[in-house]
């Protein structure tokens, strides 16, 4: 099997990172790391997992015609992902995330859309070709809920399959869940979107999830737990089972900031390339494990030979 397109539809950030011991509490100051300005963003981080792994990837999205915008642009064309979609608007900065990293690698996430609010259905009209080539649309939610729904409405009519992050979490219409073929949310979101309480969430082999998601119609999700690893429910698994547990690699946390996109963008690789989504998953939770041991979003994805490594030293 030709290994398909992959779509990303999403935003592109600038992530201002401070590493501080410990996080604030609310009106405290304290004295972090020096400031770095990196690349950053759901969906461009997720087109970077998969294009520095060997992924044919087109994204589309905004940026600011500034500084961050090319150092954004530069970073995502290094992975060999095309961003003749991606759009460097006059009159407003690219998008923003502010970001804090404490000695555990935990984050906190405040985001500045910028040039992210304002990628519109005229762009996806004008990457037209791209749905009618790609095999799977990667979808999250720092973009407008008008455009993720109409390409995800796009990349259903053309054949691709709708993998959908649900984050930042934030209540989303019905069309949009029914027009998903696989929703990747974490623990927190699952809890969220199924009315569950987080415990419940991956209790007794995820039996009480199992039965939410189908009562919201939705046959196939990934929900995934950090070092928990995640559980797959897969409708469709050769043998019978609906509900899998996938491990994920032990390992120590220095940033976990884009280990989600990570996992996003490398689970839409082996999905493109025909693994089943259990299988596609055990890959994904490797390289989300592999971004986990080192700073920053893009910054931490692993190169083919880098992930083989760790592989190694961590079978
Ligand atoms: O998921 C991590 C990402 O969230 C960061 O790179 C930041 O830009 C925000 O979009």
């Amino acid at each position: 099997m030709t290994d398909g397109l992959i779509l990303v539809v999403g935003s592109l950030n600038a992530d201002l990172v401070v590493q501080t011991a410990r996080f604030p509490l609310p009106g405290e100051t304290l004295t972090g790391e020096e400031l770095r300005t990196i690349p950053g963003g759901k969906g461009a981080n997720q087109a970077v997992a998969a294009g520095r792994l060997g992924g044919s990837v087109s994204m589309v999205g905004a940026l600011g015609a500034d500084s961050n915008g090319q150092m954004l642009r530069d970073s995502v064309e290094a992975s060999g992902v095309d961003t003749s979609h991606v759009a460097s608007l006059d009159g407003v900065a690219t998008g923003t995330a502010v970001i804090t990293v404490d000695g555990a690698g935990e984050n906190t996430i405040i985001v500045s859309p910028g040039a992210n609010g304002r990628l519109s259905v005229a762009d996806l009209d004008a990457a037209a070709p791209l749905f009618d080539h790609a095999a799977i649309l990667c979808l999250s939610l720092e973009v407008s809920l008008e455009v993720v729904l109409e390409a995800a409405r796009r990349a259903r009519t053309a054949g691709a399959r709708v993998l959908l992050n649900l984050s930042p979490y934030g209540p989303v219409p019905d069309e949009l869940l029914s027009l998903t073929n696989i929703l990747l949310i974490n623990e927190h979101e699952a809890a969220d979107l199924l009315d569950l309480t987080a415990e419940q969430v991956l209790a007794e082999g995820g039996k009480y999830t199992r039965a939410a998601l189908t009562e919201r119609g939705i046959p196939r999700a990934v929900v995934t737990a950090g070092a928990a690893g995640s559980i797959v429910f897969d409708g469709a698994t050769r043998d019978g089972a609906d509900a899998v547990a996938v491990p994920s690699p032990k390992v120590t946390a220095v940033d976990t900031t884009g280990c989600g996109d990570a996992f996003m963008g490398s689970l839409a690789l082996r999905l493109a390339a025909g693994d089943p989504l259990a299988v596609a998953a055990g890959y994904a939770a490797t390289v989300g494990s592999f971004a986990a041991t080192r700073a920053g979003a893009q910054a931490s994805y692993p190169t083919p030979e880098e992930l083989t490594a760790f592989m190694g030293s961590h079978a």
